[in-house]
């Protein structure tokens, strides 16, 4: 398939030259309303129609079930495509010539070389599992067998999870790569072998250790997490990152999990390996585990790929319920209110409880859930007394629902803000609406609205601008998008992006553009050639998909300043909050002044 790499220009082109009322017609029985045309939605069931497309915007929303976006986000989610091959059925149905949008053969020899780099790593990766398996059976009796026996992991059990083990020895993985004939260098790469800098010398990285193996949602191991037997350091070796093991977009389990979790309509969301294993070996197999980093939206993204109804069951400890509250904005962002299952006192993590019940007690145990969100107002909102506290948690968790794409959620989730509160609806929806309003206007499209966009109704004016769906842009994707337009601004305003930048996806986005830039490489190519990581890829694509920021360079210039002033403030109160969480805590005079001080600074850089 011949492969494209379209520039910005082109996709802005394209959607203003595609006609949205011809397009949709081919999948929907429009009729003329107003100035507007309806039918019924495509995209969810009903019987009257709410599915409206404004001609003139070029864009389309549905009443009912809060989908919108424009043209290309019509077709991509109608016929379920990726971006690229999206755009190149539109541009093909608007007769655009995309012959010279073609990719050049430099990065076809790019590709292919990480083709064979990922294959090279795949094989030496799928070599150590055969490996480690082999040395589990054969050392049953052993060491490994007894630790196995102590966490009542039968050697059924550990089969069937392809567990393995990984001898006391510093040659036994290598000696099995030169048998195989698997390249060194890739077990290198793979963090198989170690190499010491400077040196040929090779050994095993994995050494007296229970392996499990990690998969990707095909089933492919990519990579492992050692157990350390007895109390050595670090309790788990995990492979390093590598072209094909991506911590943020793994999760362990999963493949195997994917039918549960779709026979079930549920997932639960563990923090360890064993927690996930312990509960497969009670017959509960809708879980996943992240790899012991925070969760990542890529990780949400992918459960969400299966079910909404997400239970993060974490271990029963300060650091346990820290990483669920965690975790709750970034489930927020993509529509899901995860429950959290609350473990008896007493007990430890998912493992203990698992081991510790007989199957009806662990049915019942496993009930013990309630929506993260509402323990999240309770835990956080109680303990405050101060006035200002209490505003700040308030328009905290107000931001956190305005993330939320889903209409019904956010009343839902507001309604139980008020309560938890205990403020009247009506003022905490005023906020909402107050909070809201000013988040479209810092995100700057001062300079270039059209009297259209003005007369919009103004809870759709976010829907309507959107493709992605997630919300209205933030600060650092609009300093993005207006630096994907005009590159030139970089120079003066880079350092103070990456300094301030707050979404990790526009930090990472941004890299790459920088590297492209540098290397006069194009972005889009380098995204969708390698199409290794989609959330990149669809952040660019939401990127280009928002109405230009600026149509010059001095208002360009302007809406980024505006932002990167914004993003600078809200670090600023960011430290100042983490400073007034130490000073609660803090005893000791010296550190006391030491912290006064610093938010002294702090206050008057803010002023400043
Ligand atoms: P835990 O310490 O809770 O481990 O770390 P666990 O799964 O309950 O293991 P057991 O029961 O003590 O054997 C949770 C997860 O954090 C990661 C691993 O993914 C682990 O499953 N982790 C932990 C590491 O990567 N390295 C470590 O040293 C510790
Ligand atoms: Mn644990």
């Amino acid at each position: 398939m011949t492969s494209y790499s379209f520039p910005p220009e082109f996709i802005a082109d394209l959607r203003s030259r595609v006609d949205i009322v011809g397009l949709v017609s081919d999948y929907v029985a429009l009729t003329k309303a107003g100035a507007n045309y309806k039918g019924l939605c495509p995209f969810h069931g009903e019987k009257t129609p709410s599915f409206t497309v404004h001609e003139g915007k070029g864009i389309f929303h549905c009443f009912g079930c809060g989908v919108g976006g424009d043209a290309i986000s019509f077709l991509k989610r109608i016929e379920n495509l990726s971006y690229p091959e999206t755009l190149v059925r539109l541009a093909t149905r608007t007769g655009i010539d995309i012959s010279p949008y073609e990719r050049r053969r430099g990065s076809l020899a790019a590709q292919e070389k990480a083709r064979s780099e990922r294959e090279g790593l795949t094989q030496a990766v799928a070599c150590a599992q055969d490996f480690f398996v082999r040395q589990l059976q054969a050392n049953l009796q052993g060491k490994v067998g007894g630790y196995l026996k102590k966490r009542g992991i039968s050697p059924e059990a550990a089969r069937k999870f392809g567990l393995g083990f990984a001898p006391d020895a510093w040659s036994a993985l290598k000696d099995e790569f030169r048998r195989r004939r698997v390249d060194e260098k890739m077990a290198v790469a793979a963090g198989l072998l170690v190499q010491k800098e400077g040196s040929n010398r090779r050994y095993d990285r994995f050494r007296e250790r229970l392996i499990f193996p990690i998969r990707d949602v095909a089933g492919t191991v990519v990579g492992f997490g050692g157990r350390s037997l007895g109390d050595g350091e670090p309790k788990y070796l995990n492979s390093p990152e590598s072209l094909i093991f991506n911590k943020r977009r793994l999760l362990y389990d999963l493949h195997h999990a994917r039918p549960a979790i779709a026979k079930s309509g549920s997932a639960f969301l563990v923090e360890g390996y064993m927690d996930a294993l312990s509960l497969y070996l009670r017959g509960i197999d809708n879980v996943v585990a992240t790899l012991g980093t925070a969760l990542s939206e890529e990780n949400v993204a992918a459960v969400k790929r299966y079910t909404r109804k997400v239970a993060v069951f974490f271990d029963n400890d300060r650091a346990g319920r820290a990483a669920a509250f965690r975790s709750l904005p970034l489930f927020m962002a993509q529509g899901i209110m995860p429950d959290i299952v609350l473990l008896p006192e007493g007990v430890k993590d998912p493992d203990q409880l698992a081991s510790g019940l007989d199957d009806s007690g662990l049915e019942q145990a496993l009930t013990r859930q309630m929506p993260l969100f509402d323990l999240f107002l309770s835990e956080k909102g109680i303990g405050l007394t101060a006035y200002s506290d209490r505003l700040q948690f308030l328009r905290e968790v107000i931001e956190m629902i305005i993330r939320l794409p889903d209409e019904p959620l956010r009343g839902m989730a507001l309604r139980a803000t008020a309560e938890s509160l205990h403020l009247a609806e009506e003022i905490v929806l005023d906020e909402y609406r107050r909070l809201r309003r000013s988040r479209h206007k810092q995100t700057g499209r001062r300079g270039n609205s059209s009297p259209s966009e003005t007369t919009a109704r103004p809870d759709l004016q976010g829907e309507c601008r959107l493709t992605g769906g997630s919300g209205s842009p933030l600060p650092d994707e609009i300093v993005l998008a207006t630096f994907l337009l005009f590159p030139m601004l970089l120079e003066e305003f880079a350092g103070d992006y990456r300094e301030n930048v707050e979404n990790s996806e526009c930090r990472r986005l941004f890299q790459e553009f920088e590297a492209c830039v540098a290397e006069d490489g194009d972005l889009s190519q380098r995204l969708f050639v390698r199409g290794e990581d989609d959330s990149l890829s669809s952040l660019y694509a939401r990127l280009l998909n928002l109405p230009a920021p600026a149509e010059d360079l001095i208002t360009a210039r302007k809406v980024v300043a505006d932002c990167l002033l914004s993003l600078r403030q809200r670090k600023t109160s960011r430290a100042s909050r983490e400073l007034d969480r130490e000073l609660t805590g803090c005893s000791d005079d010296e550190q006391m002044f030491e912290l006064l001080r610093r938010k002294m600074e702090l206050k008057k850089r803010l002023m400043a």
